[in-house]
């Protein structure tokens, strides 16, 4: 990860291999631009009417430098117009911040110097800006390299802001949340980028548990198997039973100083690779299924984030561990389960599992902490996916006060959510002829996304409940820079988000 460092001094008078400046459409070549230009490049203005650079959303230029002798390279990073507010957006300061780290890992810097915009610019507090910056260029780096052999290239290990304007006790703050919560979305990332031979559900209730070890603020409790059977979860256990993996459930609990405090549930879905069971997955269809524990991987480190940020509210962070995998013992389609809240669901289609083991996550959190408000995150429904594509996560709910805030924290975030209707209209497509509910919704109702929000509403009782479907969102984004193929970690940022700005 990268140390960061403020100074108030100049980008030329920085010793780097890289030194970056993020310009808005139609910048004037003045400030920063002009001394470093007349310092080391005299025919930069030429250059980039030459390179037709203009600061468009998107454009990038990059020039080899001399600096004090030793090459080196200079990187402006185009941050688009300002939009109808007169500002430029915060997705769009992401996305050049993402590009810039890109480049200059691209052309083997291991330090870079960057001037920081002003933040008034982008409608954001000098706080919220170091946050930003610090978490992009983090997130941007992150690479799944454990099991490449070939010689690690090399790594941006030093990044330098130079402000001039900023307050900078407000950006070493947000330096440091920007610093928590990239590592917590990176950590994220890698549990899911590993292969599900080694994140088996008793492998990743074990990271929560050294997480548990390293904040006084947090007590970890694991149930496996023989707690889980005693306490009638007939959902976790079901979707286990043909894997050689136990099932797990972690529950992290974060206590605010404020006894007085609300309590917010966090549920994560954790299936460690979903074959899809005897209703087995077409190949194609199973190939980022080690993917399907990103709701319990975003759960658990954002506790650990949580754990750091010392929020004013009481959390719960609970995963629901379970490997959905056929076998002689695996359940059938046909079979019964029984809930943690005594319901009963007929399985039609093993492959609808992440119902079955939220519905046990999601009842138990209710009844052991009766929490003010839950809120599940899943890699639930193909559905979903389909709907809303991979930069929109699936927002349901009845709860429009909820909503409001978690659209609010998604916003800031940029882990963006996009609401579909949560009307009782649907909620006969789950009925059974022969259990409570069945886990597939019936074929006239389509909306699988929505059909499958149903089944878990059954399980959170009177208690203030979002779903969100990350299906789509939680693995191998497109176009995104500061992103690479492979995994998201989204939610994280929208949960500290939600919980640091909690009223
Ligand atoms: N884990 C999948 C959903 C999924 C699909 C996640 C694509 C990420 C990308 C889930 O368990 C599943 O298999 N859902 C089924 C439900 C169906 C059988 C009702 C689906 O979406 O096809
Ligand atoms: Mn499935
Ligand atoms: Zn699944």
């Amino acid at each position: 990860m990268i140390p960061t460092l403020v100074s108030s001094r100049n980008l030329a008078d920085q010793v780097s291999d890289a030194y970056g400046i993020f310009l808005e459409e139609g910048f004037s070549f003045s400030g920063e631009l002009q001394t470093f230009s007349a310092r080391y490049y005299p025919e930069l203005q030429k250059l980039m009417a030459a390179r037709e650079f203009q600061g468009k959303a998107g454009q990038d230029l990059i020039v080899p430098i001399f600096v004090e002798g030793k090459a080196a390279y200079f990187v402006c990073a185009g941050l688009g117009k300002k939009n109808t507010a007169g500002t430029i957006s915060v997705e769009n300061y992401r996305r050049a911040v993402g590009r810039m780290l890109k480049s200059v890992a691209a052309h083997n810097a291991e330090s870079v110097a960057c001037v920081l915009p002003d933040a008034a610019l982008l409608g954001i507090s000098d706080e919220a800006l170091a946050h930003e910056t610090v978490l992009i260029f983090g997130m941007a780096q992150y690479h799944f390299n454990d099991f490449i052999t070939a010689k690690k290239s090399k790594v941006v290990n030093a990044l330098t802001f130079c402000a001039s304007t900023h307050d900078v006790a407000a950006l070493e703050r947000g330096i440091q949340t920007g610093t928590v919560v990239c590592h917590a979305v990176n950590k994220a990332r890698h549990w899911i980028d590993m292969p599900p031979a080694f994140m088996h559900p008793p492998a990743l209730a074990d990271k929560a548990v050294e997480i548990g070890k390293k904040y006084t603020d947090l007590k970890v409790t694991i149930l496996g198997d023989k707690e889980a059977a005693s306490l009638g979860m007939g959902g976790l256990l079901g979707v286990s039973r043909g894997s050689e993996h136990e099932c797990r459930l972690v529950v992290m609990e974060y206590k605010a100083a404020d006894k007085s405090a609300p309590t917010v549930a966090l549920v994560g879905k954790g299936i460690t690779f979903d074959s899809g069971g005897l209703s087995i997955k077409p190949a194609n269809s199973m190939e980022t299924m080690k993917d399907d524990m990103s709701g319990a991987a975003a759960v658990i480190t954002t506790m650990e984030a949580l754990a750091q940020l010392h929020p004013h509210v009481n959390v719960i962070g609970v995963a629901a561990l379970a490997e959905n995998m056929p076998g002689g013992k695996a359940t059938r389609p046909g079979d019964i389960l029984k809930f943690y809240n005594g319901k009963t669901a007929e399985v039609k289609n093993t492959d609808a599992e992440g119902r079955l083991v939220l519905a046990d996550a999601l009842s138990y959190t209710v009844d052991k902490y009766n929490p003010d408000v839950i809120i599940d995150i899943a890699t639930l429904t193909g559905a979903c996916a389909y709907a809303l594509g991979p930069f929109f996560t699936g927002m349901m709910s009845q709860d429009d006060a909820l909503v409001a805030k978690i659209q609010k924290a998604a916003d800031v975030s940029g882990d963006y959510v996009w609401r579909l209707p949560m009307t009782n209209d649907y909620q006969k497509a789950v009925k059974s002829t022969v259990a409570d509910i069945c886990n597939i919704g019936s074929k006239q109702y389509n909306a699988g996304a929505v059909t499958a929000a149903f089944f878990l509403k059954e399980f959170v009782g009177e208690t203030p409940w979002v779903h969100l479907d990350i299906a789509g969102t939680a693995f191998d984004v497109p176009d995104i820079s500061y992103y690479r193929p492979g995994a998201t970690g989204v939610g994280v940022r929208l949960f500290v988000e939600l919980i640091m700005g909690w009223k």
